[in-house]
Order: structure tokens, then C-alpha cells, then sequence
């Protein structure tokens, strides 16, 4: 299979043609299989993956650091930002091209948005964002898309709601952006004040997208193939007292579960908090934490495919 990601950066939801999604799927299910008959493929024996992650992070970093190591290659990681030279005050861009002496790639995980970008910028090997602030999480989106062509079958023209934080979720402004592709309608259901911002709506229209907004979370669900669930991010609030006023809000329970449709797949990209109760992770089309094995095998993809390894 040939691929256009060779030496690529992975940075943004939009710079992915339909044609990537279909290697990168495809690519990922060529792993997904061979992981089932082995333990590790060797396809990138001898590279080094560093990850820097600025900000916290379980299935980022670890389905990375699992997926380099499924290929046969070595990981460094940064660690924690306090145990770095970082404490000391140094730049971005030197830490990246420090880094960039020892390792084949870089995943880099940073508060700023546009972050990844500046990364990118300062060095010459791949660098994979892996969320910068409230912008972006291209690597989740992307296997969020696998999921959800395993899920229900086919990405196109599907009927999806994400709803949560939709200001400061940078894993939906990347799958937006991805499902755009594919002729989605998509329902965005938020408080008033975590709005899905007015430029990547704009956006999303201009390419053809239908997007409706509500406050209607069931009404919502009931139109859809899909609900992407998103926590409220506490962490991006300056005033705690804002937070306070829209924590809760929307919940999936199971006395919502009852008035849906019997199909519906409930996708989250982890850690949630309470916005999906715990008995909901019995429903079959509950598909969490399989979206979370996913990641495995999506990170392989892009990681050999940026490294210019093709799989048959
Ligand atoms: N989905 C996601 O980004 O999870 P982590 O913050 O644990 O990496």
C-alpha cells in the first residue's frame, strides 16, 4: 500500500484527504490482524519514538508508547515536565530539536494551541500533536473514524451527536474536520458557553457540512447513528464558579438509554467523569473502551506511515 504520510507531520483534523483516511484505516486493520497472530511486528526495528507530554495523559502516551513497541521500536519519553530541563526554563523549540538529536519522531502533548505546529517547525524528523490546548487531537480523531467504520459499518453520510464540552474538547475540532469527508449531518449539544467555536462551524458549512445546534441532548440522540460523548474540561475554566454552573448537564444514563433507539454507538475519548454512568458500559453499543484498544492500532499506522513503512 503507498502512502502520502512519509515524513509527514500529523498536527490538524483538516489536512487529511479521503485518501489517507482509507490508507491510514486500512493500514491500521492490517495491525490489528497481525496482532492477533503475534505479539509485536517488526516493521520499525532500530527507530525511536520520544514522547513529550506537557500536560497529563493515560491513553495518549501509553497507546503510543505500546504502538512503537508493538513495531519492534524504543521509546524515550520526557517524563513528567517538573523532572525535565523544561523546569529550567527552556524553549520549545530547544527542547524539540534537543530531542530531535536522539529520536526518529516526536509526539508532543502541550497546554498552547498551536503548539505541535511551532514543534513541527523547529525540526525535521515527524512530529505528531497529540493536543495542543483546546485545539487539536488529530491521532484521536483518527481512531475515532476506525471506530466508528467498525462500529457501524461505513463512515458515509452518517447521523452523529457530540455533545459535552464542545469549546475546549480539542478531540471533537479534529473530527469535525475528519467527518466532513464523508458527508456527515452532524448535532452539536452543549451548554450556551461551551459552544462549538463559530469559525469551525463556519467551516464545516463552507465544506458542505449540515450542523445543527441544540440544548436537546435526547431529541438529539434520537436522530443519530452515533453520540460522541465529551467531558467538561475543568481545566480550562479561569473561573471555577463558571464550571460549577454546567457540570452534569448532560449525562448518558440509563433512563436516557431507554428512550433511544436500540442501535445507538456511544463513543467517549476518555477520562470521563460523570457524564456517562458506569452501568451505561454494559449496553453493547457502549464501545469506549474498544475505541481505547483501537488507538493501538491506529498510532501504529500513523507511526509507520510516517517513518515511509508500507504494509501489504
Ligand atoms: N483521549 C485522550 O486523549 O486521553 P488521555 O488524556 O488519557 O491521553
Amino acid at each position: 500500500m503507498t502512502t502520502s504520510l512519509k515524513g509527514k507531520d500529523i498536527l490538524h483534523g483538516n489536512q487529511f484527504t479521503k485518501k489517507d483516511i482509507d490508507a491510514i484505516i486500512k493500514t491500521a486493520s492490517y495491525f490489528e490482524k497481525e496482532l492477533k497472530k503475534k505479539d509485536q511486528v517488526s516493521l520499525l526495528k532500530g527507530k525511536i519514538l520520544a514522547t513529550l507530554f506537557y500536560e497529563p495523559s493515560t491513553r495518549t502516551r501509553l497507546s503510543f508508547e505500546t504502538a512503537m513497541q508493538r513495531l519492534g521500536g524504543g521509546v524515550v519519553s520526557m517524563g513528567s515536565v517538573e523532572s525535565s530541563s523544561v523546569a529550567k526554563g527552556e524553549s520549545l523549540a530547544d527542547t524539540v530539536r534537543t530531542v530531535a538529536q536522539y529520536a526518529d519522531a516526536i509526539v508532543i502533548r502541550h497546554p498552547k494551541i498551536g503548539s505541535a505546529k511551532e514543534a513541527a517547525d523547529a525540526v525535521s524528523i515527524p512530529v505528531l500533536n497529540a493536543g495542543d490546548g483546546a485545539g487539536q487531537h488529530p491521532t484521536q480523531a483518527l481512531l475515532d473514524i476506525y471506530t466508528i467504520k467498525k462500529e457501524l459499518g461505513s463512515l458515509n453520510h452518517l447521523k452523529i451527536c457530540l455533545t459535552g464540552d464542545l469549546k475546549n474538547g480539542r478531540t471533537v475540532h479534529a473530527l469535525v474536520e475528519v467527518l466532513s469527508l464523508f458527508g456527515a449531518k452532524i448535532y452539536l449539544v452543549s451548554p450556551e458557553i461551551l459552544r462549538m467555536p463559530v469559525e469551525i462551524i463556519a467551516r464545516l458549512r463552507e465544506k458542505g457540512m449540515e450542523v445543527l445546534e441544540t440544548s436537546d441532548l435526547k431529541e438529539a440522540c434520537q436522530k443519530s447513528d452515533l453520540v460522541y460523548m465529551t467531558r467538561i474540561q475543568k481545566e480550562r475554566f479561569t473561573d471555577l464558579s463558571e464550571y460549577e454552573k454546567v457540570k452534569g448537564i448532560y449525562v448518558i444514563n440509563e433512563g436516557l438509554l431507554k428512550g433511544l433507539h436500540k442501535t445507538i454507538v456511544i463513543l467517549h475519548p476518555l477520562p470521563r467523569v460523570d457524564e456517562i454512568s458506569p452501568a451505561v458500559d454494559e449496553y453493547s453499543g457502549a464501545a469506549y473502551f474498544r475505541q481505547v484498544r483501537n488507538g493501538v492500532y491506529v498510532r501504529m499506522a500513523l507511526l509507520a506511515m510516517v517513518m515511509g513503512k508500507t504494509v501489504k
